[in-house]
């Protein structure tokens, strides 16, 4: 049932639907997969639940990366705990959009064939163990800013599964801290490794939030539907002004020479963002982005075997309980 539009006036009973939907809304209440819904709340829902599990499960690769190199058993425990997260959270992301009718294997193949995105922040290289420790610091603190809004978004399996998401992102923010932090009461070249770091993925964690909200086509209506509740400029000065204290704790200077504080707002003012380059990186054009998809394909093509033996053996069991 397609939403009315002005030269196809709604049916009674759809404008009724229509304005139950629209009271749900506006009464801040939880829209539920069994609910009417306008055709444009049920696609941009899965466009952005969609990429948002697609970022997930392509983020595993940067820090995946590491896994067997890192410096001792305690970093590969807490890193690997870490990677299996950004695991499940794929999986309770797809599981969302698997409830407004889309299907998961569809939404990879759409990954593969890049016709959805991922997040432009896992298309940058993980040089050294520094890394690590800043994408959680920095990548996983901007994803607890953005996501914790997401806990109140008006689709209620999205929001249910933010909720669990949020509490395994304060983990993975405080154990890349305590990493930097460690790195920092180090060596020298330690302290230059993490300054390294910081300089390379401090202006990509920003744009992380999405172009101004001036040059975004979907925050508006995605506002309106309650999907989204901050435009993507609030969240973003949300974590400057959050990161910026714990960079002085850490020690390390964020590489942006207009950053200040506002004493009349309060707030951290800072320096223009290169927009090019976070279309460059959205367009597939950022140091990795072939990489991923291709670690992405391989995947999907190696265990293809695993996921038919799956369904087959689901299949059995059903027709054995339905005989
Ligand atoms: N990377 C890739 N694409 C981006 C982007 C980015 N950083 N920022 C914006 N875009 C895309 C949008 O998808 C949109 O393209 P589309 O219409 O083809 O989908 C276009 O650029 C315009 O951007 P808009 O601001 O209009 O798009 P949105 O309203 O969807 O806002 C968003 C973008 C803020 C990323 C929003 O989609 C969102 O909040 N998504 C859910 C959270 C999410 O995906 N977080 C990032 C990664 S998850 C993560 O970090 C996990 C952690 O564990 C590491």
């Amino acid at each position: 049932m397609s939403a009315p539009t002005l030269d196809r006036p709604a049916a009674p009973d759809e404008r009724a639907l229509q304005e139950h939907f629209d009271a749900t809304i506006a009464a801040d209440k939880r829209i539920e997969p069994r609910d009417w819904m306008p055709e444009g709340y049920r696609t941009g829902l899965i466009r952005q639940i969609a990429q948002h599990a697609h970022s997930e499960i392509i983020g595993m690769q940067p820090e995946g990366d590491w896994l067997l190199a890192a410096p001792s058993l305690r970093r590969k425990a807490i890193l690997l705990a870490k990677v299996q997260d950004e695991a499940g959270h794929g999986m309770y992301l797809y599981s969302a959009a698997e409830t407004l009718g889309a299907d998961r294997a569809d939404l990879t193949d759409k990954l593969i064939e890049r016709k959805q995105k991922y997040s432009s922040i896992f298309n940058y290289p993980t040089l050294t163990f520094a890394d690590v420790g800043v994408i959680g610091w920095l990548v996983d603190g901007a994803a607890i800013c953005n996501q914790v809004p997401l806990c109140r978004s008006s689709y209620g399996p999205y929001a249910r599964a933010m909720i669990r998401v949020c509490k395994e992102e304060s983990f993975h923010q405080r154990q890349g801290f305590e990493l930097l932090m460690t790195m920092m009461r180090g060596t020298e070249a330690q302290r230059a490794m993490v300054q390294d770091a910081v300089d390379r993925w401090w202006w990509p964690s920003l744009m992380m939030f999405g172009p101004p909200d001036v040059d975004s086509p979907n925050s508006a209506q995605s506002m309106a539907w309650g999907v989204k509740r901050h435009g993507n400029d609030e969240l973003r000065q949300r974590f400057v002004d959050m990161t910026v204290p714990q960079a002085a704790v850490l020690g390390v200077t964020l590489p942006d020479p207009e950053l200040a504080l506002d004493p009349a707002t309060g707030r951290y003012r800072f320096g223009p963002i290169d927009w090019s380059e976070l279309k460059a990186v959205i367009a597939g054009n950022g140091p990795c982005n072939d990489e991923r998809i291709a670690r992405r394909r391989a995947a999907r093509d190696g265990n293809a075997w695993v996921t038919e033996a799956a369904t087959v053996y689901a299949a059995k069991r059903t027709q054995e309980h339905a005989s």
